[in-house]
């Protein structure tokens, strides 16, 4: 269900002043009638594919495609989700959101999440000043300093301490006005098993906030300050608002400048994205002791196309590593890895030999793959035919995920080097099992270990690709002309037949909308019996893709008749086809029908040229 009206939503809309909003990611400058133009904040450019149409509040990027409104370009740029973009926005252009009438459970579960927030905050709060003021909180302040970590960067990351006695959060809790069961909910408090008493989860421990992309506290890390704590560090335990492999720790703090260097640094510690952080490399993130899971790669992708590996290349990280780059490969994120020395991490590695160590350390990160490769060939055995063997044997599954490339064929030539084979000889031993695969017919299956596909999995859909984009290009073409000419645009798509005109699923949605809704606001949510938009992302995006193109140029009512014939030809043509493989004899009709339509295409086809003034 959907939370807020769709009125409020639009109202939302309209207050946004969209060029602004565009203006503080990328500079823009006026490039047609309703359309301006800059460098894409999405991908790395150097001439502007990038345009939006400030008016209709869309933006579309030629160069990666990148399309969608208000709402898609705030969930994309702040990393929040729907409801998290729509509230920002209303919150920032002054709109008072409506909520759809809440059935009363659900009006009391928001309201106690939002006071476990509270508690969690005031909780924060309260270990911050404790960490600064208190005379227990001392060994804690000169530890963190001794571990080089400046007064400034912890406030930024509200590092705190939490008291040794087992009940200061509670009774602060209590005079506070909140409940045991609150504080149960939140993991501050537990219950004794002795004497069912509660107390304080976290006590005398460095206190870490975990919080989400909005900065909001959902939890903590806690590590240990004497030596006979265990465990080293305690964190909140799975609950209605913490779960942990959902979040990246700093991800709040580093989300801007992730966004804004394209790369984003994934270390494994508290204390090592701290450390970063101070170190001038605010773009790191931190993994929080849990295996990398697909929700954090979803998260590391919205914050940058590049991901830099910095984590621990010989135990869990390596694991970490690997997980990521299968998570990745269905991304279309570049990994990297960032050479650390054995057995530091990056705050050990800034603290013993400073910025510039992890500095150097970025700059010589290598291409997942390649370090990969790189692995197995210092890690085996290359003395004896069966060690060269197992090399190759493990080299393998590397290479299946590598398409014909420059860095395949620089791969290649380490290892053909590293195990006396002739080039030749080392392609095609590394190759075999790719080979065998494209074979197969079909070609899927089987490639597991393949991450997203080798040059196998990429050919099949490549073959049937001309024929059918270019007629998604002409449909495209038609329903962009169709917004750029509204009244006539109307009827046009009135006398369409919408699944016998456009190809795709996506298209047909597309067609259907329009119709139904009102060409003048093809991003309008307020379209009698259609989904929200925002639970059809792939429909949001093209109608944005649409509304750009249409702004691209004037409207031209004679040219989107020249479409409207060019689908019908196709259409005929079609259905000839179908009538003649099914040898259902008469086309008769058929062909006269399309001779008709080829006659009027003809005519105004003849005066677009006429128009263009270059008659043939
Ligand atoms: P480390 O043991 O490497 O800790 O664990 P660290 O961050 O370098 O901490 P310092 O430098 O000793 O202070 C790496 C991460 O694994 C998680 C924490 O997120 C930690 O930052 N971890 C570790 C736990 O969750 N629990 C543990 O008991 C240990
Ligand atoms: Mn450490």
């Amino acid at each position: 269900m959907a939370l807020y009206t769709s009125e409020s939503k639009d109202r939302v809309r309209e207050a946004v002043d969209f060029l602004e909003l565009v203006q503080a990611r990328t500079e823009l400058r006026r490039a047609g009638p309703a359309r301006y133009e800059g460098l894409c904040p999405f991908h790395d450019e150097r001439t502007p594919s990038f345009g939006i149409d400030p008016a209709q509040k869309v933006y579309y990027c030629f160069g990666c495609q990148a399309s969608g409104d208000v709402f898609t370009f705030v969930q994309e740029t702040e990393g929040v989700d729907f409801k998290g973009a729509l509230e920002l926005l209303a919150e920032r252009y002054g709109v008072e959101l409506q909520r759809e009438a809440e059935d009363p459970g659900e009006a009391e579960r928001r309201r106690h999440t939002e006071r476990l927030r509270e508690l969690l905050n005031r909780t924060t709060t309260y270990y911050e000043r404790y960490l600064w003021e208190s005379e227990e909180a001392q060994r804690a302040r000169e530890y963190l300093k001794e571990r080089g970590l400046g007064e400034a960067i912890l406030k930024e990351f509200r590092v705190g301490f939490a008291p040794s006695a087992w009940d200061r959060v509670l009774l602060a809790s209590r005079r506070g006005g909140f409940s045991e069961q609150e504080l149960y909910a939140t993991g501050l408090a537990q219950r004794s098993k002795e004497n069912g008493r509660p107390y304080d989860r976290f006590r005398s421990r460095i206190m870490f906030p975990l919080a989400d992309i909005r900065g909001r506290v959902l939890g903590f890390g806690a590590r240990a300050m004497r030596e006979d704590q265990r465990p080293k560090y305690l964190n909140t335990s799975d609950n209605d608002l913490y779960h942990k492999g959902l979040h990246l720790y700093g991800a709040d703090l580093a989300r801007p400048h992730a966004t804004r260097a394209g790369q984003v640094i994934l270390c494994e510690g508290y204390t090592d994205t701290i450390a970063l952080h101070q170190a001038g490399m605010r773009n790191a993130v931190g993994l929080m002791g849990t295996a990398l899971t697909g929700d954090q790669v979803g998260e590391l992708a919205r914050m940058a196309q590049t991901v830099l590996l910095a984590l621990d290349a010989d135990s869990a990280g390596q694991e970490a590593m690997l997980r990521a780059s299968s998570l990745a490969a269905k991304r279309n994120l570049e990994l990297r890895v960032v050479p650390l020395p054995a057995g530091a991490d990056p705050a050990d590695l800034i603290q013993r030999d400073g910025r510039g160590a992890i500095e150097a350390a970025v700059e010589k990160s290598v291409p997942f793959v390649r370090f990969r490769v790189e692995r197995v060939l210092a890690a085996g055995d290359d003395s004896s035919p069966e060690g060269r063997d197992r090399m190759i044997e493990q080299l393998r599954p590397i290479f299946a995920t590598l398409p014909p490339s420059a860095m395949r064929m620089e791969l290649t030539r380490i290892v053909s080097g590293r195990l006396a084979l002739p080039e030749r000889m080392a392609e095609t031993l590394l190759s075999s099992e790719g080979a065998n695969q494209a074979r197969r017919p079909g070609g899927t299956g089987g490639a597991r270990g393949a991450q997203g596909g080798g040059p196998s999995a990429s050919a099949a859909p490549a073959q049937r690709g001309g024929e059918m984009t270019r007629r998604e290009d002409t449909e495209r073409a038609f329903l962009a002309l169709c917004i750029a000419s509204p009244e006539e645009g109307a009827r046009a798509l009135a006398g369409l037949d919408v699944d016998e005109h456009f190809s795709s699923g996506l298209l047909r949605r597309a067609a259907s909308r329009l119709l139904e809704g009102d060409l003048r606001e093809p991003m309008s949510e307020a379209v009698p019996g259609s989904v929200p938009l925002e639970s059809d992302p792939q429909l949001k995006g093209l109608l944005a893709e649409l509304v750009v193109e249409a702004g691209r140029e004037r409207a031209d009512p004679v040219m989107l008749e020249v479409q409207r014939l060019q689908l019908e030809l196709a259409r005929v043509d079609r259905q000839i086809q179908r009538a003649r493989n099914q040898e259902s004899g008469d086309i008769s009709d058929l062909a006269h029908h399309r001779a008709e339509v080829k006659r009027e295409f003809d005519r105004a086809y003849g005066r677009v040229l006429e128009k263009t003034g270059e008659r043939t």
